[in-house]
C-alpha cells in the first residue's frame, strides 16, 4: 500500500514509517518539522514539508495514496493548558483540513493516533475499548476526543475506514520532545547525567508502558482493518512508576537520588489496558518486555546528541 504519515518526522511516526517500509509499503512523510526532526525520517520515505492546514499541498501529496496514518499534533499537556487556542487550531482544525483533502481526492482510510487520556480516571481496570469516556482534564485530551469525532463523522459521511488507536504510555529511542514531559526519557536522561530524578507521587502511579516498536507494529496491522474500529494499544501490564526508576538503576548499575516533587493535580492514579481486541483481530501482541525496551532506550540516550 501507499501510505501517507502525517507527523512522520516525530517520535512515533518515524518508527512507524520505518516499519511500513520494512513491510514492503510505500511511505510518504508529511510533516511541518515544527516539533519533528528530518534526521528521524527514514531515507527510503518520500518527504513532504507541509502543514496539515495546507489543503492544496495535502491534496497533491495524497495522490495515489491508499491510507493516511494521522499522527501530526502538538502533544505537550501543560502547553495545551497555557495555549488552548493554539492546540485547537493545530490539532482539531488541522485534522478537519486533512479530512477535507482526503474526501476531495477520494482517500478512504485513516488510522488516527488517539490516547488513553480519553478514559480520564477510570473506575475499573484494566480498561478496554468499551470503557467509559470521561470529560478530559485538559485541552490536549479534549483535542483527541474532538479529532476522534471528526474522523468518525468523516467515515460515516464518505464510507471510509476509520481506525482509532488509543495509545497508552509509549517510550523508546528517538523520543526528543521539547520540553520533555514524559517520565521515561526524563528518568533516563537524569540517570545518565547523574542528576536527581524528578518524581511526583513518590512514583506510586501505575501506567502501561508500551515500547515504541511494539506500538508502531500495531499500525502495520491497523492499515489492513476496515470500517470503524477502536483499539487500545498497551501491554496489559500496570507498572508503578517507581519500578521503572528502579529498573533503570538496575540496567545502568548505579542509582541517583530522587527529587520528590510531591503530588501533582490532574494525575490519574492508575491506567492500564487489555489489548485483547487487537490480539484477537490481528494476533498483535507486545514483543518487548519493559526490561528489554528500557535497555534499548538507555542505549539510545547514551549515544544521542
Ligand atoms: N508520545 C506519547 O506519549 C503519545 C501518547 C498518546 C498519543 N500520542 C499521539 O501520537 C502522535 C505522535 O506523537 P509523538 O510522541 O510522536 O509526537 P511528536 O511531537 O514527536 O511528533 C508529532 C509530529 O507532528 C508534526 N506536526 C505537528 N503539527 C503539525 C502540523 N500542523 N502539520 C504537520 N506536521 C505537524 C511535528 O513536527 C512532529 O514531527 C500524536 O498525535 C500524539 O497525540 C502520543
Amino acid at each position: 500500500m501507499k501510505i501517507l504519515v502525517t507527523g512522520g518526522a516525530g517520535f512515533i511516526g518515524s518508527h512507524t514509517t520505518k516499519q511500513l517500509l520494512d513491510g514492503g509499503h510505500k511511505a510518504i512523510v508529511y510533516d511541518n518539522l515544527s516539533r519533528g526532526f528530518k534526521d528521524l525520517v527514514d531515507p527510503r520515505a518520500e518527504f513532504v514539508l507541509g502543514d496539515v492546514s495546507e489543503k492544496e499541498k495535502l491534496k497533491k501529496a495524497l495522490s495515489g495514496v491508499d491510507a493516511v496514518i494521522h499522527m501530526a499534533a502538538f502533544i505537550i499537556v501543560p502547553e495545551s493548558v497555557r495555549k488552548p487556542d493554539l492546540y485547537y487550531q493545530n490539532n482539531v482544525l488541522g485534522t478537519k483540513v486533512l479530512l477535507g483533502a482526503m474526501e476531495e481526492v477520494n482517500v478512504k482510510k485513516i488510522i488516527f493516533s488517539s490516547s488513553a487520556t480519553v478514559y480520564g480516571d477510570p473506575l475499573e481496570l484494566p480498561l478496554n475499548e468499551e470503557s467509559e469516556i470521561k470529560k478530559p482534564a485538559n485541552p490536549y485530551g479534549q483535542n483527541k476526543l474532538d479529532m476522534e469525532r471528526l474522523c468518525k463523522d468523516f467515515g460515516e459521511k464518505t464510507g471510509s475506514d476509520v481506525i482509532i488507536l488509543r495509545y497508552f504510555n509509549p517510550y523508546g529511542p528517538g523520543e526528543k520532545h521539547s520540553p520533555e514531559t514524559h517520565a521515561v526519557p526524563n528518568f533516563i536522561k537524569s540517570t545518565l547525567a547523574k542528576q536527581p530524578i524528578p518524581l511526583y507521587w513518590k512514583g506510586e502511579q501505575i501506567r502501561d508502558f508500551i515500547y515504541v516498536e511494539d506500538l508502531s507494529r500495531a499500525h502495520i496491522a491497523a492499515v489492513t482493518a476496515n470500517e470503524y474500529k477502536i483499539y487500545n494499544i498497551g501491554t496489559e501490564v500496570g507498572t508503578k512508576v517507581i519500578d521503572v526508576v528502579n529498573l533503570i538503576f538496575k540496567i545502568v548499575g548505579y542509582t541517583v537520588p530522587i527529587n520528590d516533587l510531591g503530588e501533582r493535580a490532574g494525575d490519574v492514579p492508575a491506567l492500564y489496558t487489555s489489548s485483547e481486541k487487537i490480539q484477537k483481530d490481528f494476533g498483535w501482541r507486545p514483543r518487548f518486555s519493559l526490561h528489554e525496551g528500557l535497555k534499548k532506550t538507555i542505549e539510545y540516550f547514551q549515544t544521542a546528541t
